[in-house]
């Protein structure tokens, strides 16, 4: 058993905190928002995560897991303290560090010399921020203590799982103590045998924007590919599977769509172009993957300009899914946002449903020109097009007849290619999707 605490209860830091408690270890999250605080003390979950509220619950009722605003009384005898912070964009593209740096001054004042600690970063922070981190801490306190990077590489919608079963933990130490206590919290998480993969903390911070730049670059790979396929008459679909069974490219996260968004990819893409422009270095393929993101965001708002030849103004469009992703509530950069804003300028008014997402949305871009259905059939009724813009599993499978006697004309703008073009064309739809020839 360890005394854990997880300064930042969002996200990455209550999955942490829950799954830490999981394993045994006594846990205190601290945030610094009352709301969600009170709301986690009241045995209420404040994101929506599958699988969360069950271990929630569950070491709640053992008293293994407690939450608290004070950051003096949250980090009381704590071995290890981990940074779950936010670091959003700044205007220049750089990560905002504001959160840990804030942080690290007030935990230089509350270490203790009789416990040697480990600060462990599992914020996503660029090349450097240990050795800040360190410098801050060290300036204040001369007991024992060590900064550790622990990137974090949970999936929204499989948080737990993740967590609970990582495929790698990467531990960015250089100091031999920390690496052991690291090595102790984390085995009993790859008892399948992953591994824990020490490295330096520099290698280490860059593990995590390289890992998410890649998987962005290769969205906006098969993005661009998509496109090309609309243009030649080929199908994304068939090129997909024809490239994904060649291992050295693999079958995964080849899905084109409508560009990629979360709280991830754009800010850490964004952050490593300016990593790398601040050491002199054009990381052009990155700059390219950005551009080719803006570009899919527009693409099914210029596929519905072309068939309505521009006029859209007061007519009613539905929209299917608004997180940016299934299986969370977090709409932070959805593509769906980016529609719903475009189509809202055009003159469209917009009917909505997301099965967890929608209140998150209201906070957002509140209650003007959109309607937020109770059920997905809801929006439909007298929309002139439904536009897809989240994978959920309950669109899969839908009741097509339905969808039909409910809209103007069956029309269907499809962002993430839920169904099979001969499929749709056999149940009567004019049905666009991405990288597809459209069927009529
Ligand atoms: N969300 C993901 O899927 C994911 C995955 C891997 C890594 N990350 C990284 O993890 C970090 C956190 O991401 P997130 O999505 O959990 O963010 P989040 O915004 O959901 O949560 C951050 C929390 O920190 C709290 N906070 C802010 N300042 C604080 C302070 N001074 N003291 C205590 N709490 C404070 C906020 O109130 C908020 O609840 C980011 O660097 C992100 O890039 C996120």
């Amino acid at each position: 058993m360890k005394k854990i605490t997880v300064v930042g209860t969002g996200y990455v830091g209550l999955v942490t905190g829950t799954c830490l408690a999981e394993n045994g270890n006594e846990v205190c999250c601290v945030d610094i928002n009352k709301k969600i605080v009170e709301q986690l003390q009241n045995g209420k979950l404040t994101i929506y995560e599958p699988g969360l509220d069950a271990l929630f619950q569950k070491n709640m009722r053992d008293n293994r897991l407690s939450f608290t605003t004070d950051l003096t009384q949250g980090t009381k005898g704590a071995e290890i303290i981990f940074l779950a912070l936010p670091t959003p964009s700044s205007a220049d593209g750089s990560a905002d560090l504001t959160y840990i740096f804030q942080v690290a001054d007030q935990l230089a004042t509350l270490l203790v010399h009789d416990q040697a600690t480990i600060i462990v970063n599992k914020s996503t922070v660029p090349v450097g921020t240990a050795d800040l981190v360190k410098k801050i801490i060290s300036s204040k306190f001369h007991g024992k203590f060590a900064v550790v990077s622990n990137p974090e590489f949970l999936r929204e919608g499989f948080a737990v799982e993740d967590f609970m079963k990582p495929e790698r933990v990467v531990i960015g130490a250089s100091i031999d103590w920390a690496k052991e206590v690291m090595s102790e919290l984390y085995q009993p998480f790859v008892r399948q045998g992953n591994p824990i993969i020490f490295m330096d903390e520099r290698s280490s911070e860059l593990t995590k924007y390289v890992s998410n730049a890649f998987l962005a670059t290769k969205i906006s790979f098969m993005n661009e590919t998509a496109l090309l396929c609309e243009k030649l008459g080929a199908n994304v679909d068939q090129v997909r599977i024809g490239i994904g069974s060649d291992t050295r490219i693999g079958n995964r996260f080849l899905f084109p769509g409508i560009g990629y968004g979360g709280s991830c990819f754009p800010k850490d893409v964004k952050a490593l172009i300016y990593t790398a422009q601040q050491n002199n270095y054009d990381f052009k393929i990155l700059s390219a993957v950005e551009q080719v993101n803006q570009i899919q965001h527009a693409v099914i708002i210029n596929k519905i300009l072309d068939y309505f030849q521009g006029r859209i103004q007061g007519k009613k469009i539905a929209v299917w899914g608004l997180a940016f992703k299934p299986n969370t509530d977090d709409i932070r950069e959805a593509p769906a946002l980016y529609i719903i804003k475009r189509l809202k300028e055009l003159g469209a008014s917009i009917s909505v449903y997301d099965p967890v997402a929608m209140e998150n949305t209201k906070k957002i871009i509140g209650n003007e020109d959109i309607e937020y259905a109770s059920t997905m059939y809801q929006p439909l009724k007298s929309a002139v097009a439904l536009v897809v813009a989240t994978e959920w599993s309950e669109f899969r499978n839908p009741d097509f007849g339905k969808i039909k006697s409910l809209l103007v004309e069956p029309l269907i703008f499809d962002g993430r290619n839920l169904w099979e073009l001969q499929a749709m064309k056999k149940r009567g739809f004019i049905y666009h999707s991405v990288g597809r020839p459209n069927g009529n």
